[in-house]
């Protein structure tokens, strides 16, 4: 049973096959959660017409007509009986049967761990939670010992297996991503990265890692009878990691971590050479996770204090400010500011946004009820300092990641912004899915700036499979287009936008659908693809057509993470004149979170942020002023 964990874990590339040491309390792994695993279905791989019929519609609002034709043509020969298309198909299927997810170990690497821009602003997601309610040191203390106290709470589930099994559409999911992102870290390479688990090790860490003044603290939060410090304990720890790192002029050895993957492989290299410092990362690494007691940030407007959390969560507001307080490769790290600014920032490699959001639902909750208790004190030892011998090339790297860092600050434009007319309630009330809902209102509010349709990607969830990740929804269709055309027409009649509007939104609920049933195209043409380049031959036609450039071209780039918690995820775009839109809809108001690049005269966060207040309300009204009877 373990040996097939074991194997799953690395043939899905989730685990570096060094850190696989059979652990010492094996029923822990080989208990419910297996067997749960084991009960989830493989995913499919779409038939090869289905894929490219749906390809075909799907271009047809964003390419123009003659292209179209020219892809149709592509297509048409690509799936001739007997051609390339059968052949790679054919192979697909016969990955399919070999292995426990066709998918899973090709998107690891080609979406995480090949992919060399830096994991800030272009990968990692951050969370903004909340203002707390503190504004000072003691506070900031308190509530990273409650927090800290809250995951490890969390983590007895995963140890106990223990964790609800969570449901989409009345189905299991798969919930290998718990299991990926405590103890996990990534690890920079010159050509591509990988991802280490140390929570499979013989002996798992029982230690954090803290960082303040871009210092580095080994923090153990067990004791020797294995039980975690209370809350009180971590408190009195934190005290002395903070009083022993009350300089604020050591170099941010950190921020390296936030430069172009081959630069950090390079630099690591060099860096870990020196057996001291290579001691030091290997403890960041090994950690469950980091936690990031943060200098105090400029101060922001009530109005613009979400926007400016959000900036402290993806990239720490540049080398000034909080950038080397972190280490971007820890799979989790939360972030603590001394002005009641709290939320996180994880590296995506291991797992998708709802995980991580349910981990901070627990974390909030338990905060919330766990008071500090006074606990007889058996003295604990002082956290760990980690040391790093800096020679003159380490200088140079963290001076070139420090400069590349603050371009990426100036480039990252945001805007987080709560929209209070509604929530889930109206669309449901109108019997729509609230998140096709959202996604027509994007649509809207682009195709309003700029008089045209783009590709749009929405995520969905695969984990309905065993070691399932994500498809995409493509939210622009020819009903959207049609929808998006008709609605600010004055030539139309009411009566038919809505109609309109509840074609578009349906037929958005289909795609959603198909995607999370595994029969999505886009991975589907990604496995075809790869299938290709895994059998030598020369790349098929269509994958060379500009089409493909342009579905592939995510001028939206979306993702729902509900959250019961108020908070919101955000992320940044995955093209230079794109934005990124991160949404957690509530019951009765909706965080978005809107991210464009600032280098793009085209491109504007706060102005698609106030589209979109604008379209979800017309749409709204459009719905309230045209009755059903009238229908
Ligand atoms: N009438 C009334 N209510 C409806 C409805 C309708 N026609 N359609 C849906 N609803 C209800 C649902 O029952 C649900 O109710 P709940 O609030 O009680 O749970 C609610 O509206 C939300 O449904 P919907 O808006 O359709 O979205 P969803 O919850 O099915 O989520 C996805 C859609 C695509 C977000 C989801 O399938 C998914 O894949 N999530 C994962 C995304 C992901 O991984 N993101 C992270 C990337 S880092």
């Amino acid at each position: 049973m373990w040996g097939t964990l074991v194997r799953t874990m690395v043939k899905a590339g989730m685990v570096k096959p060094s850190s696989l040491v059979k652990p010492l309390s094996v029923t822990r792994i080989t208990g419910r959660y297996l067997a749960h695993q084991e009960g989830l279905p493989k995913l499919p791989v779409p038939p090869l017409k289905q894929t490219c019929d749906c390809y075909l519609a799907v271009l047809d609002p964003v390419v123009g007509p003659e292209e179209l034709n020219h892809t149709r043509q592509l297509v048409e020969e690509f799936q001739k009986p007997g051609g390339v298309g059968e052949r790679l198909q054919n192979g697909l299927e016969r990955r399919a049967s070999k292995t426990e997810n066709w998918l899973s170990d090709w998107w690891l690497q080609t979406a995480y761990l090949d992919y060399r821009m830096p994991v800030v602003i272009h990968s990692s997601p951050g969370v903004i939670l909340p203002r707390l309610e503190f504004s000072d040191r003691q506070g900031q203390m308190r509530y990273a010992a409650k927090l800290i106290a809250g995951v490890l709470d969390f983590k007895t589930m995963i140890d106990n297996e223990t964790l609800p099994v969570e449901y989409l559409g009345g189905k299991p999911l798969c919930m290998s991503q718990y299991y990926q992102v405590l103890s996990s870290c990534r690890i920079p390479g010159t050509k591509r990265d990988t991802v280490v688990n140390y929570a499979l090790d013989k002996r798992p860490p029982t230690h954090i890692t803290v960082v303040h003044n871009f210092q580095f603290f080994v923090l153990d939060v067990y004791n020797s009878d294995g039980t975690p410090l209370t809350v009180d304990q971590i408190y009195m720890q934190l005290e002395k990691i903070w009083n022993s790192s009350l300089q604020s002029n050591k170099e941010p050895i950190g921020i390296l971590t936030s430069n172009h993957r081959n630069s950090w492989g390079k630099a690591y290299n060099n860096l870990i050479k020196d057996k001291t410092n290579k001691e030091s990362v290997r403890a960041i690494q090994k950690s469950i996770f980091t936690v990031c007691l943060d200098a105090p940030m400029p101060r922001a407007s009530d109005d613009m204090y979400r926007t400016r959390a959000a900036v402290q969560m993806l990239h720490g507001g540049g080398s000034r400010w909080n950038s080397g307080n972190r280490w971007f490769d820890k799979t989790l790290q939360f972030i603590i500011g001394e002005d009641g600014t709290c939320g996180l920032i994880y590296e995506h490699a291991p797992a998708e946004g709802p995980p991580i959001v349910s981990l901070i639902d627990h974390v909030v909750e338990y905060t919330k009820k766990s008071e500090m208790v006074r606990t007889p004190m058996i003295p604990l030892r002082m956290p760990l300092k980690l040391r790093f011998n800096i020679t003159p090339e380490i200088k140079r790297d963290i001076e070139e990641a420090k400069q590349n860092m603050n371009i990426m600050v100036r480039e990252l434009d945001v805007k987080v912004s709560v929209f209070s007319h509604f929530g889930k309630d109206f669309p449901k009330s109108q019997k729509m899915s609230p998140d096709a809902f959202i996604q027509m209102a994007l649509q809207l509010a682009y195709y309003r700036m700029y008089k045209r349709c783009c590709s749009t990607y929405e995520s969905a969830s695969l984990r309905m499979f065993r070691l399932g990740r994500t498809d995409t929804i493509r939210s622009t269709s020819i009903d959207s287009a049609r929808f998006v055309k008709a609605m600010d027409d004055p030539t139309r009649q009411n009566t038919e936008k809505v109609s309109l509007l509840e074609k578009a939104v349906k037929a958005h609920r289909m795609y959603t659908d198909m995607a999370i049933r595994g029969q999505a195209i886009d991975r589907h043409f990604l496995g075809l693809k790869l299938q290709a380049i895994e059998e030598l031959s020369a790349l098929p036609e269509i994958f060379l057509d500009t089409s493909y450039a342009v579905a592939l071209h995510y001028n939206l780039s979306t993702s729902q993470v509900p959250a019961k918690t108020n908070c919101v995820m955000c992320f940044g775009p995955v093209v230079p004149d794109g934005y990124g839109v991160c949404y957690n809809p509530m019951e009765t108001h909706i965080n978005f979170a809107v991210s464009a690049f600032n280098s793009c005269q085209d491109t504007n966060a706060a102005r698609l942020a106030q589209a979109l207040e604008y379209a979800l309300v017309d749409m709204k009204t459009l719905l309230e002023q045209t009755p059903k009877a009238k229908l």
